[in-house]
């Protein structure tokens, strides 16, 4: 049977205090709607209806959802409302599930579970007890156990509101009985609004039975209502990725100092120090040793390779096996290091392809430039790749040294085994095996008086 999955999102989230919709706000470098799509888009046969309402456009571009149908909700009139709103693009002979923008971590064997859940004359609802069930719908069931109607907190008795049981929001059915029920919702209760959960009751007036099923963690339902609240369930998820990468065999110092707002994926006997963040997609091969205070973005690392505390790695990068990188490197887009390169500490490497065995180990600007195997770049030496309109290559073959504080003024070519002296600005290409240099000649001046401090002065 196809799915359609219908996922609201048309509130506000003032208590965000935010220009931003509430949906589009970032739970590990993702929007919560993002996380929601990203989690139903391997279902099966899967039709997905998002109902969005304030901010609708900001909240359409926060997301890329090729295959997703956007419905807008202009007047928030409840939740049942919203559903009605996306009626038109349910199939009639499908299950439809309904989750939440705001509620960014449900998952997928827990969605899959609910629809399982779904027969034709059976809704499946997701409930959880809570210590402190505020706010919440309450599940009310009847002697027997069975679910006879969902309370708002609102329209509650008291007796009613000592119920612990609650409505998660995240419910099952089946597209004939949605199109049966959603017609029938009235909106005369303490809030004025159409509500979804009215569907239980009339579900059960109609012989149906209600089938519930609970998330496996609490946080898997818990929405994002404030910052406070974005921030508990950000620790959470970071401490689920932390747990797996040490599942997989990588050592981290803390987990509670792991952050990754992407994806990574690392070989075993690894080690992560504290502070680290993670974007993109990383691939860490084994033995890899990341230090302290870290920034990680969009890099493939090989096997034994060290990365030093405080570097900057902005990829796209690959680090071949056995580099050592840092401390205080940064490496740009379309750096690319050769099996056993050195980058060293207040280098910055951007469009630059390191041979085997190469090393920059101080203080220099590699950038559009090409260095072949065992190249030693001195101190201080900047490719000079921009005149101002264009950026131009540098290319250094195997075994060239280039002395300290050198400027290489591209387009320039360094043959191999070619020698650079320090301290020169070169404009002109090299040959092989020869020396470079442009240095003035030094003069002396013997017993030369030094300057001294004046009385008073
Ligand atoms: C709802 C449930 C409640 C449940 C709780 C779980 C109803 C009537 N109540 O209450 O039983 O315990 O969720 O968090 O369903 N939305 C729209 N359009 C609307 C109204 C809401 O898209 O017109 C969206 C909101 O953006 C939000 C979600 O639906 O993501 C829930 O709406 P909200 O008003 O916060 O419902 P609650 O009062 O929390
Ligand atoms: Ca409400």
């Amino acid at each position: 049977m196809a799915t359609d999955i219908i996922i609201l999102a048309a509130g506000k989230g003032t208590r965000m205090k935010s220009a931003l919709p509430k949906v589009a706000h970032k739970l590990a470098g993702k929007s919560l709607l993002g996380h929601v799509l990203d989690t139903a888009k391997p279902i099966v046969d899967a039709n997905i209806i998002v109902v969005v309402g304030h901010g609708a456009e900001e909240v359409r571009q926060a997301v890329v959802a090729p295959r997703v149908h956007w419905v807008e909700q202009t007047e928030q009139l409840g939740t049942g409302h919203a559903v009605q709103q996306a009626l038109p693009h349910i199939r009639s002979d499908s299950k439809v599930i309904i989750l939440y923008g705001d509620v960014p971590l449900i998952r997928e064997e827990t969605i899959n579970a609910m629809l399982a859940a779904v027969a034709s004359e059976t809704l499946a609802l997701l409930t959880v007890r809570l210590e402190d069930p505020t706010g919440y719908g309450r599940i009310e069931r009847d002697m027997d156990g069975k679910v006879q109607a969902i309370v708002e907190q609102k329209d509650a008795r008291d007796e009613q509101l000592l119920i612990s049981e609650v409505n998660t929001g995240v419910m099952a059915l089946s597209a004939r009985a949605l199109h049966r029920w959603l017609p029938r919702l009235e909106n005369n209760n303490a809030q004025g609004e159409y509500y979804l959960t009215d569907l239980i009751a009339l579900a059960v007036s109609d012989g149906f039975s209600i089938a519930t099923l609970h998330p496996s963690e609490p946080e898997e339902t818990e929405g994002v209502n404030s910052r406070e609240q974005l921030s508990r369930l950000e620790r959470y998820y970071q401490r689920l990725q932390a747990q797996s990468l040490m599942t997989s065999g990588v050592t981290l110092a803390d987990p509670s100092r792991f952050d990754c707002r992407g994806e990574i994926s690392a070989g075993s006997d690894s080690f992560i120090d504290i502070n680290c963040v993670f974007e993109g997609s990383v691939t860490l091969g084994s033995n890899v040793s990341i230090g302290p205070n870290c920034w990680i973005k969009d890099a493939v690392i090989g096997e034994h390779v060290e990365i030093m505390a405080n570097t900057v790695i902005e990829g796209p990068v690959r680090i071949g096996p056995k580099c050592s990188v840092g401390p205080f490197a940064r490496l740009r887009p379309g750096t690319e290091l050769g099996p056993g390169a050195k980058i060293g500490n207040f280098v910055e490497t951007k469009k630059a392809s390191v041979g085997p065995g190469s090393k920059i180990n101080h203080l220099s600007y590699v950038g559009d430039a090409t260095l072949g195997e065992d190249v030693n770049i001195g101190a201080g030496t900047i490719t000079c790749n921009y005149d101002g309109a264009n950026k131009h290559r540098t290319e250094i073959g195997d075994a060239v040294f280039v002395g300290s504080n050198t400027a290489l003024v591209a387009p320039i070519s360094l043959g191999r085994n070619a020698t650079v002296a320090a301290g020169s600005t070169l404009t002109k290409n090299v040959p092989e095996g020869a020396l470079a240099l442009t240095r003035s000649p030094q003069r002396m001046v013997s017993d030369w008086p030094r300057p001294v401090k004046k009385a008073g002065d």
